[in-house]
Protein backbone atom coordinates (compact mmCIF):
# COMPACT_ATOMS: atom_id res chain seq x y z
CA UNK A 1 0.00 0.00 0.00
CA UNK A 2 1.13 3.60 -0.78
CA UNK A 3 1.18 6.47 1.19
CA UNK A 4 -1.26 8.17 -0.39
CA UNK A 5 -4.13 4.74 -0.22
CA UNK A 6 -3.03 5.02 3.79
CA UNK A 7 -3.88 8.62 4.30
CA UNK A 8 -7.32 8.01 2.29
CA UNK A 9 -8.32 4.64 4.36
CA UNK A 10 -7.32 6.76 7.35
CA UNK A 11 -9.39 9.32 5.91
CA UNK A 12 -12.13 6.97 5.61
CA UNK A 13 -11.93 5.32 8.92
CA UNK A 14 -11.81 8.63 10.92
CA UNK A 15 -15.19 10.25 9.32
CA UNK A 16 -16.89 6.38 9.82
CA UNK A 17 -15.82 6.94 13.79
CA UNK A 18 -16.56 10.48 14.09
CA UNK A 19 -19.98 10.31 12.63
CA UNK A 20 -20.61 7.88 15.20
CA UNK A 21 -19.58 10.72 17.55
CA UNK A 22 -16.33 9.12 18.72
CA UNK A 23 -13.38 11.23 19.80
CA UNK A 24 -10.23 10.68 17.36
CA UNK A 25 -7.34 11.99 18.02
CA UNK A 26 -5.59 12.49 14.43
CA UNK A 27 -2.49 11.08 13.39
CA UNK A 28 -1.15 13.34 12.74
CA UNK A 29 -0.05 13.75 9.20
CA UNK A 30 -1.29 16.81 8.27
CA UNK A 31 2.15 19.59 7.64
CA UNK A 32 -0.22 22.00 9.53
CA UNK A 33 -1.19 19.61 12.53
CA UNK A 34 0.90 18.58 15.35
CA UNK A 35 0.78 14.52 15.32
CA UNK A 36 -2.01 13.66 17.40
CA UNK A 37 -3.54 17.03 18.47
CA UNK A 38 -6.52 16.73 15.85
CA UNK A 39 -10.35 15.68 17.33
CA UNK A 40 -13.21 15.48 15.67
CA UNK A 41 -16.46 15.43 17.85
CA UNK A 42 -19.57 14.59 15.68
CA UNK A 43 -21.85 13.76 18.61
CA UNK A 44 -25.18 16.10 18.82
CA UNK A 45 -25.63 18.16 21.39
CA UNK A 46 -28.27 19.62 23.45
CA UNK A 47 -28.97 21.87 26.51
CA UNK A 48 -29.01 20.16 29.79
CA UNK A 49 -31.53 22.72 31.20
CA UNK A 50 -33.19 24.87 28.21
CA UNK A 51 -34.23 27.52 30.86
CA UNK A 52 -30.98 27.74 32.15
CA UNK A 53 -28.03 27.66 29.79
CA UNK A 54 -24.69 27.78 30.89
CA UNK A 55 -22.04 29.47 29.17
CA UNK A 56 -20.21 26.63 27.89
CA UNK A 57 -23.71 26.26 25.98
CA UNK A 58 -24.37 29.41 24.79
CA UNK A 59 -20.79 29.96 23.33
CA UNK A 60 -21.42 26.82 21.09
CA UNK A 61 -25.16 27.88 19.97
CA UNK A 62 -25.32 29.59 16.80
CA UNK A 63 -27.03 32.80 17.28
CA UNK A 64 -29.80 33.80 14.29
CA UNK A 65 -30.32 37.40 13.26
CA UNK A 66 -32.42 38.35 10.12
CA UNK A 67 -31.32 41.70 8.39
CA UNK A 68 -33.22 43.39 5.42
CA UNK A 69 -34.34 41.45 3.03
CA UNK A 70 -34.67 42.54 -0.58
CA UNK A 71 -37.35 42.93 -3.27
CA UNK A 72 -36.82 39.45 -4.70
CA UNK A 73 -37.33 38.20 -1.51
CA UNK A 74 -33.87 37.75 -0.18
CA UNK A 75 -33.20 38.26 3.35
CA UNK A 76 -30.15 38.30 4.85
CA UNK A 77 -29.13 36.87 7.81
CA UNK A 78 -26.28 36.49 10.03
CA UNK A 79 -24.91 33.62 11.81
CA UNK A 80 -22.78 34.07 14.89
CA UNK A 81 -21.28 31.21 17.20
CA UNK A 82 -22.00 31.74 19.65
CA UNK A 83 -24.90 33.24 21.66
CA UNK A 84 -25.68 36.43 23.96
CA UNK A 85 -22.17 38.06 23.81
CA UNK A 86 -20.50 34.33 24.59
CA UNK A 87 -17.38 33.85 21.62
CA UNK A 88 -16.86 30.69 20.53
CA UNK A 89 -12.96 30.89 20.52
CA UNK A 90 -11.13 30.18 17.64
CA UNK A 91 -7.99 28.23 18.92
CA UNK A 92 -4.93 25.92 17.38
CA UNK A 93 -7.17 23.11 16.81
CA UNK A 94 -10.43 23.58 18.41
CA UNK A 95 -12.53 26.06 16.26
CA UNK A 96 -16.20 25.77 14.61
CA UNK A 97 -15.44 23.99 11.34
CA UNK A 98 -18.69 24.37 9.64
CA UNK A 99 -21.94 25.73 9.43
CA UNK A 100 -25.23 23.92 7.96
CA UNK A 101 -28.43 26.17 6.93
CA UNK A 102 -31.58 24.73 6.60
CA UNK A 103 -34.79 26.66 5.56
CA UNK A 104 -37.79 24.45 6.27
CA UNK A 105 -35.83 21.34 6.78
CA UNK A 106 -34.12 21.71 3.27
CA UNK A 107 -30.33 22.30 3.09
CA UNK A 108 -29.37 25.29 2.13
CA UNK A 109 -25.95 26.31 2.79
CA UNK A 110 -22.77 24.22 3.93
CA UNK A 111 -19.91 26.16 4.68
CA UNK A 112 -16.55 25.28 5.99
CA UNK A 113 -13.93 26.95 8.28
CA UNK A 114 -10.43 26.02 7.86
CA UNK A 115 -8.57 25.59 11.19
CA UNK A 116 -7.10 28.55 11.72
CA UNK A 117 -7.53 32.45 12.14
CA UNK A 118 -11.40 32.24 11.16
CA UNK A 119 -14.25 32.56 13.86
CA UNK A 120 -17.91 30.96 13.66
CA UNK A 121 -19.76 33.73 11.92
CA UNK A 122 -21.33 34.25 8.24
CA UNK A 123 -23.70 36.00 6.77
CA UNK A 124 -26.30 34.42 3.98
CA UNK A 125 -29.01 35.84 1.71
CA UNK A 126 -31.56 33.16 1.76
CA UNK A 127 -34.87 33.55 0.39
CA UNK A 128 -37.64 33.36 3.46
CA UNK A 129 -41.20 34.08 3.42
CA UNK A 130 -43.36 34.97 6.67
CA UNK A 131 -43.19 31.55 9.07
CA UNK A 132 -40.24 29.94 7.67
CA UNK A 133 -38.42 28.35 10.23
CA UNK A 134 -34.55 28.77 9.98
CA UNK A 135 -32.63 25.82 11.35
CA UNK A 136 -28.85 26.61 11.64
CA UNK A 137 -26.04 23.24 12.49
CA UNK A 138 -22.83 24.49 14.04
CA UNK A 139 -19.76 21.81 14.11
CA UNK A 140 -16.62 22.52 16.93
CA UNK A 141 -14.27 20.08 16.46
CA UNK A 142 -13.88 19.34 19.90
CA UNK A 143 -17.59 20.01 21.85
CA UNK A 144 -20.34 18.82 19.00
CA UNK A 145 -22.63 19.96 16.87
CA UNK A 146 -25.16 22.30 18.31
CA UNK A 147 -28.06 23.88 16.63
CA UNK A 148 -30.76 26.65 17.31
CA UNK A 149 -33.62 27.74 15.41
CA UNK A 150 -35.59 30.85 14.16
CA UNK A 151 -38.82 31.32 13.15
CA UNK A 152 -39.07 34.58 10.12
FE1 LIG B 1 -15.88 24.32 21.30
Amino acid sequence: MNRRDAFKKIGIASIALSTAGILIPSLGNSQDMPAGKLIINRQKMSFADPENPTDFELKHTPEITFLDSDDNGFTKMKIHIGSKGIVHPTEENHWIDYLKIYSNDKLVAFTEFENGPIRGYAEYFVKLKKGDVVLVEAGCNLHGIWTNTATF
